[in-house]
């Protein structure tokens, strides 16, 4: 198994572990999980080197949010937003969903 399934695997596995009744607080975990905020504001707190976060919601369309988080093109490496396209789907789901509410 490829080392990038085997993380992505076990963030799975830590999601459904973690995971209390209330479904909301899934979506709410995987922002700091993917480690956003080392290169995101989101509420005040995350680096500097992309742009804030807040408000993303509101600001890019939910189309756009995926295209975003999938890009593998040079534009984007050069740019430093790494590609999330190893996601599973029902992570990319939680991932927007949470954006979403941002
Ligand atoms: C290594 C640094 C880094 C990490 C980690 C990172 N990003 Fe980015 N991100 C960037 C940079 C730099 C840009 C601006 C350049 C671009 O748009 O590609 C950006 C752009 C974006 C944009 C477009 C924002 C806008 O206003 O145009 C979104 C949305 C975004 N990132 C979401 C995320 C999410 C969600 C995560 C975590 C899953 C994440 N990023 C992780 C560096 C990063």
């Amino acid at each position: 198994m490829p080392p990038i399934r085997q993380v992505t695997l076990y963030l799975a596995l830590f999601l459904c572990l973690s995971s209390t009744a209330e479904g909301s607080s899934k979506s709410a975990e995987i922002i700091p999980m993917l480690g956003c905020r080392a290169c995101h504001q989101l509420n005040g707190k995350g680096g500097q080197l992309g742009p804030n976060l807040s408000g993303i919601g509101q600001r890019m369309t939910r189309r756009d949010l995926r295209q975003k988080l999938m890009a593998q093109n040079e534009a984007n490496v050069e740019r430093h937003m790494p590609s999330y396209h190893y996601l599973f789907e029902s992570e990319r789901q939680q991932l927007l969903d949470s954006l979403e509410q941002q």
